[in-house]
C-alpha cells in the first residue's frame, strides 16, 4: 500500500494528548502543527538536494541544499490550515495554495468552495495537507483539481486516517503517497473516524 505511518513512541504520546477530549484548543493546535512538521520531514526523505559550495568558519565545503521554491503546501480548508505552520517551519519558502472543501452533513460528499494555487503549480511538487482522511472524498476531489491544473507530483499528509479513506484514495490516485501519523480502526455510521479525535476543524478553531 502507498501509505507510510509514523511509528514512534513520542508520536503515540502526542496523539494520546491530541485525541483526548479534555485537551483544549491551544494545545490541540500546537500538537497538530508539531506532528505535521514530523510528517513533512518523513515525506521529504527522498528529495533531491542541489550541491552548493559554502564556507564554514574552518574551511570550504560542498553540501546539498533544498530548492525550496520547487515545493508547494496546499491545506484543505479549514482543518488543513492547522498543519501549515508546522510544515512551513520545515520549508519556510515553499509556495502556498488553498483548497476549500466541506463535507455535506447528510451525504458526506465533499463540496468545493475555493481554489487558489500558486502560479506555475504544474512544475512544483505539492504537499496536500488535511489532518483527517475519513471516506477519502475530500482528498480525492482535491487531488483531481490539482491534476486538472497539471500537477504531477502530489503527496498527501494527514494526522489520522481511516482504512476506508486510504483504500479510496489509493484506488483513485495510486501515484499519490499518503503520510499519516496513525491509521485508525474504522469509520462510524456518521463517517467519523474511530477512535479518531472528533471534528478536527472545530477543535483547531474552537468553533464548537
Ligand atoms: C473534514 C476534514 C477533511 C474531511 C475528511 O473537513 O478536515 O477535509 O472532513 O472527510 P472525508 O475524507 O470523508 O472527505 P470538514 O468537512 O469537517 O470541514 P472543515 O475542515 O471546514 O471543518
Ligand atoms: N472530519 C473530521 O474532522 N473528523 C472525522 O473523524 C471525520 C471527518
Amino acid at each position: 500500500m502507498k501509505v507510510e505511518e509514523l511509528k514512534h513512541p513520542l508520536i503515540e504520546h502526542k496523539l494520546a494528548i491530541l485525541r483526548d477530549k479534555k485537551t483544549g484548543t491551544k494545545e490541540f493546535r500546537e500538537l497538530i502543527s508539531e506532528i505535521a512538521s514530523v510528517l513533512c520531514y518523513e515525506a521529504m526523505k527522498d528529495v533531491k538536494l542541489k550541491k552548493v559550495k559554502i564556507t564554514t568558519p574552518i574551511e570550504e565545503m560542498e553540501i546539498g541544499k533544498l530548492e525550496e521554491d520547487n515545493y508547494a503546501f496546499i491545506p484543505i480548508l479549514r482543518a488543513g490550515m492547522g498543519m501549515l505552520d508546522g510544515v512551513l517551519g520545515v520549508v519556510p519558502n515553499a509556495k502556498i495554495g488553498h483548497i476549500g472543501m466541506y463535507r455535506d452533513e447528510e451525504t458526506y460528499q465533499p463540496v468545493n468552495y475555493f481554489f487558489k494555487v500558486p502560479k506555475g503549480i504544474e512544475k512544483r511538487e505539492v504537499f496536500l495537507l488535511d489532518p483527517m482522511l475519513a471516506t477519502g472524498g475530500s482528498a480525492i476531489d482535491a487531488i483531481d483539481l490539482l491534476k486538472e491544473k497539471g500537477v504531477k507530483k502530489i503527496k498527501f499528509l494527514c494526522i489520522i486516517s481511516a482504512p476506508e479513506g486510504i483504500e479510496a484514495v489509493t484506488k483513485k490516485h495510486p501515484d499519490v503517497k499518503i503520510y499519516t501519523a496513525h491509521i485508525d480502526r474504522e469509520l462510524n455510521n456518521n463517517k467519523y473516524i474511530c477512535p479518531g479525535l472528533g471534528d478536527a476543524g472545530d477543535r483547531i478553531f474552537g468553533t464548537k
